[in-house]
């Protein structure tokens, strides 16, 4: 089986010229969707992982599924305002105009062994906000994990050009 089959091409979603790739049929499937996950939980056992770390809203599936699998807490990073205690937060840059993601200040500490989880890699805007603000907590940063990575935009590059580790389970 291969994940990659399960992720729907749509043409011209949100806007013209976006090819949006839909997780929505690989989640669905019961079988695929515990493949993702087992591959995910395969590739970080015996890491000393002490946190998986999700980026809101897709990542999160994946990340709480992976969490629970490996009997490992899961952290959200949030965007903006949806975190009630001591936040540390980071700015990015979208394709037109900014976002912002927040961690709970308490819930990432130096003593963390982390994977950070997302959906998709893009433009690696939001996974180089999420590092950056990781790293200023002092967590040691294993990987970060995607399901699918758009080849033909800048994020694996960025990734590689600052030495990020990253895995994707499949590519476009
Ligand atoms: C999507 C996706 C990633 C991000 C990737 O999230 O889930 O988080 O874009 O793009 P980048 O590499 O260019 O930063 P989106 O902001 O659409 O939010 P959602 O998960 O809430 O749908
Ligand atoms: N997030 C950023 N680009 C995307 C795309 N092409 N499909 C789905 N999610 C995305």
């Amino acid at each position: 089986m291969q994940i990659a089959d399960y992720i729907r091409a749509i043409p011209d979603y949100p806007k013209p010229g976006i090819i949006f790739r839909d997780i929505t049929p690989l989640l669905a499937d019961g079988a695929a969707f515990r493949q993702t996950i087992n591959t995910l939980a395969e590739r970080y056992r015996d890491q000393g992982v002490t946190k998986i770390v999700g980026i809101e809203a897709r990542g999160f599936i994946f990340a709480t599924a992976l969490a629970y699998a490996m009997g490992v807490g899961f952290v959200p990073l949030r965007k903006p305002g949806k975190l009630p205690r001591k936040i540390v937060s980071q700015a990015y840059a979208l394709e037109y105009g900014e976002d912002t993601l927040e961690l709970h200040a308490e819930d990432i500490t130096a003593d963390d062994r982390i994977v950070v989880i997302d959906d998709l890699l893009a433009t690696g805007g939001t996974i180089l906000a999420a590092v950056e603000m990781l790293t200023k907590q002092q967590a040691t940063i294993i990987e970060c994990a995607f399901v699918i990575t758009l080849s033909d935009l800048p994020g694996a590059q960025r990734l590689e050009q600052a030495a990020i580790p990253y895995y994707t389970l499949c590519s476009f």
